[in-house]
Formats: structure tokens, sequence, C-alpha cells
């Protein structure tokens, strides 16, 4: 199968029922969206299919054929960080940092039908990610800033 992934074009000979996460970490060696939960449910996993933040452990790669998969390592653009990349960076969004790739792919996908969300939508759009560092005000102030 033929998949797109960050502007380029992967031809995979995996089963179809082989998760898009697996896909993007062993077989492209993309290993930025991280496996929490496994259950679409901690977010850490999330990348955008066509600008939906997805939990990509419960997607099929089959799924994503004539899609545009953008995962985190596809956020950077001529050397510079994404504004939300920076932003975890300036307000410290982060402990251990496990969630932090899932987190702005949701920032992503929100900045982009709301480029101006107030606190508590953010916090509504989040509701799919999970922290157990638990530095939510962070994470809350650095999409708000970006
Ligand atoms: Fe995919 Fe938790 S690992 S949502």
């Amino acid at each position: 199968m033929k998949i797109n992934v960050n502007g380029t074009d992967y031809t995979l000979n995996v089963p179809a029922n082989t998760s898009l996460l697996d896909a993007l970490r062993v077989n492209l060696n993309l290993t930025g969206s991280k496996y929490g939960c496994g259950e679409g449910a901690c977010g850490a996993c999330k990348v955008l299919i066509d600008g939906h933040a997805t939990p990509s452990c419960i997607t099929p790669v089959a799924s994503v054929e004539n899609k545009i998969v953008i995962t985190i390592e596809g956020l950077e653009k001529d050397g510079q960080l994404h504004p939300l990349q920076q932003a975890f960076l300036d307000e410290d969004a982060f402990q251990c940092a496990y969630c932090s790739s899932g987190m702005i792919i949701s920032a992503v996908a929100l900045k982009a039908k709301n480029p101006n969300p107030g606190r508590q939508e953010i916090i509504e759009a989040m509701q799919g990610n999970i922290c157990r560092c638990c530095v939510y005000p962070r994470i809350i102030n650095a999409i708000s800033k970006a």
C-alpha cells in the first residue's frame, strides 16, 4: 500500500490491519508518536490525518491511503520549529514529555480551526490527551500563547 506522510510518498508491505502507529514507528522510523494505552484513549499517538488529530494506535494503516498524514516530525519547516512546538519549550509545558507530541498535534488541529481559543475551549479540545505528570496549566498556557 502507498501512504503519504509529512509530504513524502511511501510504499509499505505490511498486513492491512497494521496500525498506523506501528507503521510509522517500525517501518518508517518516525518515533515521535508514542504508544501509551493502545486503545485510543490517551492521545500519545495522535497524528494529523487530513488535518484531524487522530489516534494512530487504533487507525489501520490501510485506511490512510489517499490521505495526508502529518506527524510531529512534519511540523518543523526549514529548520524552524512550529510555533506550538516553540511555545511548549518556552512555557516548559512538559515534565517527562511522553505526551508532548500528541498534545502538540491536537493543539495544531485546534488552532487551525480556532486561531485564538479561550482557556475553556483549549481545555475542551484537549480532552483526548492525557498527561500523567499533570502539567496541564503549562500546556494550556503554551497553547494560549502560541
Ligand atoms: Fe493511542 Fe493511547 S496510544 S490513544
